[in-house]
């Protein structure tokens, strides 16, 4: 199949109504979106990815009435929609029967989020229908921030990206379950722990390596490894120490200041802000991760609001099998 890359939501919109999964830029992370309604174009999604079936979907709403007419919504999720919507935050909420089990992967449970990238609204608006989207690369790749790394990805295997420009969060939504009386963090993300409890009060925090491993999973897709380069990846919280002037190993510091020189030096952030480091970090992994260099060392993040969540997409990159 030829991919086209352009930047019509019209164009977008007419291959999601004919059942064709179509890249769209969502502000956290591309997603690879198909008819939430129309079971065969949410298998293809599946099958473009490499995703096994019984990793389940977020699916992308436009408004709280959508939120409404999917999930049973109690006060906190209602709070939180209204705090954080549109944005970068998923609700997993008890399901209502129009959701298919394709979908959830045959739990009672759906994850809901309302995207505020101008041209996904534009699609949301111009289908009238919510749209399934897991991150469009495959299965336990990188995560894409631009169309082109879409491309690199899905290219031949999808009719359209819809080129919205690099994402400005650059990772994916935080992601907390309302599924009992006790709220759980599942991925951290752009919305902080700390904004988060600042509209719900205190949360549990469900996503470290050994939890999200233990059965059963509470979030069936987060496991130990994702986000992976082919590239040997080595976290350090203490670059200036591994630093060595080998011509083929890459040193990923957080901040430009500190880099040393030398050019195998690349950075997150210019002037070591957390949210331009998150920005730019899945993209340093994937242009490292061009097969010229043997190894890449990535300084940690400091680990607090978004830089919780680099390290966490960190610790999953360097994970081995
Ligand atoms: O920012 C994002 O959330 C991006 C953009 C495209 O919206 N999407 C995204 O989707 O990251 P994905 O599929 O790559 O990651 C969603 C995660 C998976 O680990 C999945 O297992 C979990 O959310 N998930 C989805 N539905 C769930 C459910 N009903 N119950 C528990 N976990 C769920
Ligand atoms: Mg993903």
């Amino acid at each position: 199949m030829k991919t086209i890359v352009g930047t019509s939501a019209e164009d977008a919109a007419f291959w999601l109504s004919q059942g064709e999964p179509v890249a769209l830029p969502t502000e956290t992370v591309y997603g690879l979106a198909a008819d939430a309604m129309n079971t065969s174009a949410v298998e293809k999604v599946f099958e473009c990815k490499g995703r096994p079936k019984t990793n389940p979907l977020i699916v992308h709403i436009e408004d709280h009435e959508q939120m409404r007419s999917l999930a049973f919504v109690d006060g906190a999720a209602a709070d939180l929609a209204s705090a954080f919507w549109p944005g970068p935050l998923t609700l997993i909420l008890k399901k209502k029967d129009c959701i298919s089990d394709t979908i959830t992967a045959g739990s009672r449970f759906v994850a809901l989020r309302s995207p505020r990238n101008s041209l996904f609204k534009e699609v949301l608006r111009l289908l009238k229908v919510p749209l399934v989207a897991p991150s469009a690369n495959k299965f336990k790749e990188v995560s894409p921030t631009t169309a082109a790394h879409v491309l690199n990805g899905l290219g031949g295997k999808i009719a359209y990206i819809l080129d919205g420009g690099m994402c400005t969060y650059g990772l994916e939504s935080t992601i907390i379950s309302l599924a009992d009386s006790d709220p759980k963090i599942l991925r951290p993300g752009p919305i902080s722990i700390s904004e988060i409890e600042g509209v719900i009060g205190k949360v549990t925090l469900a996503f470290n390596a050994d939890e999200c491993d233990n059965a059963p999973k509470l979030a069936p897709g987060l496991f130990k490894k994702h986000y992976s380069p082919k590239t040997d990846l080595v976290l350090t919280s203490n670059i200036h120490a591994d630093y060595e002037t080998s011509k083929n190993v890459a040193f990923v510091f957080f901040s430009k200041s500190k880099a040393a020189y030398g050019d195998n030096c690349f950075y997150l952030s210019e002037c070591g802000d957390l949210f331009e480091a998150a920005h730019n970090l899945f993209d340093v992994i994937q242009r490292l991760d061009s097969g010229l260099w043997h190894k890449m060392y990535i300084e940690l993040a400091p680990n607090i609001d978004i830089g919780i969540a680099i390290n966490n997409r960190l610790t999953k990159a360097a994970a081995k099998d």
